[in-house]
Order: C-alpha cells, then sequence, then structure tokens
C-alpha cells in the first residue's frame, strides 16, 4: 500500500467511535476511488468540471500571462491532470510541473503519460497529504516564480477552518509566488443536488467505495448492501453533505473493537461547500493574498480565481528571502 500519511484506520476509530461519525474524504481516493472520481466527471449532472473546463479553455491565453515565463506550476490534489494540460500548452518556458496528490498510484501513472506529452520541462509528482506540511523541493535556479493550481473546487470539501489554514499555507510555502484557485460559485440548490446524485448512481458507487477501501486495506466487513448513498445540499450551510446511511443495525470489527451502527445512523464521507466569490475572496485576504482577476462561464456558475501572495519582505518586513528577481 503506498499511502504516504496513512492514518486511515487511526481515523475510521475515531469516527466510528464518535456519536456524529464524520471522517475525512481524503480517504475517498485509492485507485478505484481516484477512477471513479474522473467517471463522475463525465457524468451529464456533474457540471462543475466542464464548466472549469470551459472556462480554462477560453482564458487559457489570458491566465498564461497572468503566470508568466518560467514559471513552476504546482498542481494541488491533481488527480488525471486532464484540466492542467489546458494550461502548460500556453505557459511559455514553464520551468517544472509538481502535481500533489494522496493518491499514489494514480498520481504516478498520470504524471508519467503527461512528462511523455511535455518533454521539455520535468513532471515530478509528489505523493503527499496537502493538510499536512507541504513538502516542495527548491526551486530550480531558472524558475521565476512558483504557481499553485487548485482546481475542482476540491477547496469546498475543507471546513471554514481548514479554508483559513489552506491559504495561510499558500502564503508560508509559496511565498512571492500566487494561487489559481477554481471555486464552485453559489447557484439553484436544484442543480447542485442533482451533480451528486446522478441516475447512474457513479456517485454512489464513489461513496461506497470508501466502505470497500476499509474492507480491503483495515479488514473490516462492512457490507455495502447495507448501506445507501444519501446527499443533499444543506442550505442554511451553502454546502452539499455526502453520508452513507446505515439500513439497518449491525456491528463494525476493526482493530479488535466492535462499533455499532443504528438503523438510520450515519456515516458523514464529505462536505462541499459553495462560495461567492466576493467571501473567498474575503478569507483569503485573511491570510495576506490578494485577489486578481476572476474568470467565469456565462452563467457564473464556477469561478476561477487568481490570488497573489506576498513575498517575505512585504510580510515581515524582514530580508527578502525569497528566489524572486
Ligand atoms: C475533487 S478531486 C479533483 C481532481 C482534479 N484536480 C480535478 O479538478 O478534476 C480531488 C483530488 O484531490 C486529491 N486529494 C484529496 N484530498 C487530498 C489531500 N488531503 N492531499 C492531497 N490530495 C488530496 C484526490 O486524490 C483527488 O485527486
Amino acid at each position: 500500500m503506498d499511502h504516504p500519511v496513512n492514518h486511515f484506520e487511526n481515523d475510521l476509530v475515531a469516527a466510528l467511535s464518535s456519536n456524529v461519525k464524520h471522517i475525512s474524504p481524503k480517504y475517498f481516493y485509492d485507485v478505484q476511488g481516484s477512477v471513479l472520481f474522473d467517471q463522475i466527471c463525465d457524468l451529464p449532472e456533474y457540471y462543475p468540471t466542464r464548466t472549469e473546463m470551459s472556462i480554462l479553455s477560453e482564458n487559457s491565453k489570458a491566465i498564461a500571462q497572468h503566470i508568466g515565463p518560467q514559471a513552476e506550476l504546482i498542481e494541488l490534489g491533481a488527480g488525471s491532470l486532464t484540466k492542467v494540460r489546458v494550461l502548460l500548452r500556453q505557459l511559455e518556458l514553464p520551468t517544472a510541473f509538481l502535481p500533489m496528490d494522496i493518491s499514489g498510484d494514480y498520481l504516478r501513472a498520470a504524471a508519467r503519460d503527461l512528462q511523455k506529452e511535455f518533454p521539455k520541462f520535468a513532471v515530478s509528482p509528489i505523493v503527499a497529504d496537502y493538510t499536512h506540511d507541504w513538502t516542495l523541493p527548491d526551486p530550480l535556479p531558472e524558475t521565476r516564480r512558483r504557481i499553485a493550481f487548485f482546481p475542482g473546487s476540491t477547496i469546498g470539501n475543507f471546513l471554514p477552518a481548514e479554508v483559513d489554514t489552506f491559504f495561510a499555507n499558500c502564503r508560508k510555502y509559496l511565498p512571492g509566488g500566487a494561487l489559481l484557485l477554481g471555486v464552485d460559485l453559489l447557484k439553484s440548490p436544484q442543480i447542485i443536488h442533482q451533480a451528486y446524485n446522478d441516475a447512474q448512481g457513479v456517485t454512489a458507487a464513489f461513496n461506497l467505495n470508501l466502505l470497500n477501501r476499509a474492507n480491503q486495506e483495515l479488514n473490516t466487513n462492512f457490507d455495502f448492501s447495507q448501506y445507501a448513498h444519501w446527499a443533499f445540499y444543506n442550505a442554511p450551510q451553502q454546502r452539499i453533505e455526502m453520508h452513507l446511511v446505515s439500513l439497518k443495525r449491525q456491528e463494525i470489527e476493526l482493530n479488535n473493537q466492535l462499533f455499532v451502527f443504528e438503523e438510520g445512523e450515519t456515516l458523514h464521507t464529505e462536505n462541499s461547500y459553495k462560495y461567492s466569490v466576493d467571501k473567498v475572496q474575503k478569507i483569503a485576504a485573511k491570510q495576506g493574498l490578494k485577489a486578481g482577476p476572476v474568470w467565469t462561464d456565462p452563467n457564473h456558475w464556477f469561478g476561477l480565481l487568481w490570488f497573489d501572495i506576498p513575498d517575505f519582505e512585504t510580510t515581515k518586513g524582514e530580508k527578502n528571502e525569497s528566489y524572486l528577481e
């Protein structure tokens, strides 16, 4: 098992021990989870992927100009590396591409394919959990700026305090750089609801795969037929919640302990917060990030938001320790 930071067992024990059972969505992503997520991206109901792709395609030249020449691109939660190709084709002399993802085998295979397509710069995958410290190599001498690309509205999976930490990490690890952030924007709850309740049941399979993964890696005894996918838009919280609902009273064995699910009790597996542009910019501003252009689609369903990250000099009034000119 190639998981770099395998806290799955501890976190699942903590979740199952709790009255309100909740586990991080990062555990969806073994190879099977990554494959299922890619299938979700192709679903007619799942508007975020095709909307973000259309924004990228329409604006790739303007975004590349903002990124500038000799940039190093770091993609967080990189997945299949489909979206970044649109950007990489437009960049002027990029120095390196560092895709970071927790789903190690899947990332390495995607990075190998990308390197063949883009032989002029190094593609160096980083198998890591970005909710922990970011372990980035030193930038190459010719690198002028480091840019983080965080698409897919994966930021929506963070709780509010985790969003603050994320922006603080951008400032800590990418001084003088920039962030290009994909955000799923507020819209009709009906459209959002359908995106997580597709007719083919792929999102249900993705959700249930968490139990499959636990059975394979932690030797639990989850019976998938006795759990149901449940996703709904929590309007006051402005988020989709995904749960697995226990269809009967059942006991789960894990780590020589027994955990009980009562009938109707749920394991809360994911939040996906939806935002206004203004709200994201205000949260980022609290950590010192400076909002730049926003690229969006005609319906304003999705936004690609640019942020400049202050360098050390601006941040602390100290000598500029960054590698920027
Ligand atoms: C919603 S998918 C987005 C994939 C792709 N970036 C896109 O836009 O289609 C989230 C991606 O982030 C990765 N991921 C989730 N939690 C992570 C974490 N804590 N650290 C690193 N990668 C993570 C998953 O493996 C998955 O590839």
